[in-house]
């Protein structure tokens, strides 16, 4: 495998305060993952005339945003924005509705009360067959991965190309193309069930990534995968943000992912994953974010509510007694 992962502390060791981060920083043993052979995708050019970002406006809003089911509202007056270029971590612990929330932004669950805006229109006041054409324009990788068994990996990474009636030969390069990207050429003709679970994970994310769309939604991408395996997913996550620039909202109950995509970026000069050095706040060269956004921002759900919101490094200075067992008790 030739994408080592970036190297994290245990959870345990995740410091509590911005003096404990001083003294024991999460230790970066970094190492090069450069791939010379990886290609660099070029930014894409919109597949359909329907708009996907709207100058001054973030690429989501949620306005008191309602849900609920038999046994009560799952999620009671959510309210937040993703501006272009950002990644927002949805931190929470199971059934605080991480899934649902990603789910309502898709178009796959429709809110009780309240107002969703992505990409320029009002989620919810869109009818179905609207819905299927602005859904082409996000990525999903499914909490459970979703692989169709009965396809190849290629077939599965083809599976939205050819929804679109792309030829053949572009189909064939696209998702060799991708699938060189998630390093996970050589599984070309294998069948899900062959796979690990961090492979298929990675065919999940070639198959969210393929039409290169603009903002991609990543259902704990990390769950039930081992440590490494987990840094090496985000890894290639925050390689898709730094290279064809997606905007993304990535849910997991893993406070370590969120420091991984908040501490470090692919530089491509470089062609490696460096620790950001300017701690999370906006890296040079990407100018499309809202002023007041750095590139990644957590927000932590619980009872129904977003009980936290700000930069990564702001949660680590936390006194608040629930985000500093959050931090200390991830996995
Ligand atoms: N279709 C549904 N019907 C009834 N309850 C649901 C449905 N979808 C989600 N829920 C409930 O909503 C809560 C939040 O679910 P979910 O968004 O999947 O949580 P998370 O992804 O954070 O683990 C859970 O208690 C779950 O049981
Ligand atoms: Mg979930």
């Amino acid at each position: 495998m030739v994408v080592q992962p970036i190297g994290i502390d245990p959870p345990g060791d995740l410091p509590g305060t911005q003096e404990s981060a001083q003294k024991r920083p999460l230790r970066i043993a970094l190492i090069s993952i450069y791939n010379h052979r990886m290609l660099r995708p070029s930014r894409p050019a919109p597949i359909s005339e329907m708009s996907t970002i709207v100058p001054g406006e973030p690429l989501i809003a949620f306005k008191d945003v309602h849900i609920g089911f038999d046994e009560g509202e799952v999620l009671r007056g959510i309210s937040f924005e993703v501006w272009p270029g950002e990644t927002k971590v949805l931190l929470g612990e199971s059934g605080s509705g991480k899934t649902l929330l990603m789910k309502m932004a898709a178009g796959l669950m429709r809110a009780d009360a309240g107002r969703i805006r992505v990409m320029g229109h009002n989620v919810e006041e869109m009818p179905e067959h609207e819905l299927l054409d602005f859904r082409r324009h996000l990525g999903f990788v499914f909490q459970e991965g979703a692989l169709f068994d009965s396809m190849t990996v290629a077939e599965n990474v083809a599976f939205r190309l050819r929804e679109e009636n792309v030829p053949d030969a572009e189909v064939h390069s696209r998702v060799l193309e991708t699938l060189h990207f998630v390093e996970m050429e050589s599984a070309l003709d294998k069948y899900p069930a062959e796979l690990s679970g961090g492979m298929r994970r990675r065919v999940s994310i070639a198959r969210a990534l393929v039409d290169r769309p603009p903002l991609v939604f990543y259902d704990s991408p990390t769950a039930g995968l081992d440590p490494v395996t987990s840094q090496t997913i985000i890894t290639l996550i925050l390689r898709g943000r730094d290279l064809q620039g997606v905007t993304s909202m990535l849910a997991t109950h893993r406070v370590q992912d969120a420091f991984g995509l908040a501490r470090f970026r692919f530089d491509q000069a470089a062609d490696r994953v460096v620790r950001e050095s300017n701690n999370g706040e906006q890296p040079a060269g990407q100018q499309n974010h809202h002023e007041d956004s750095g590139p990644t921002n957590i927000l932590v759900l619980r009872d129904g509510t977003i009980y936290f919101e700000g930069a990564a490094e702001e949660m680590l200075q936390t006194s608040d007694d629930y985000l500093k067992t959050f931090l200390a008790s991830a996995e």
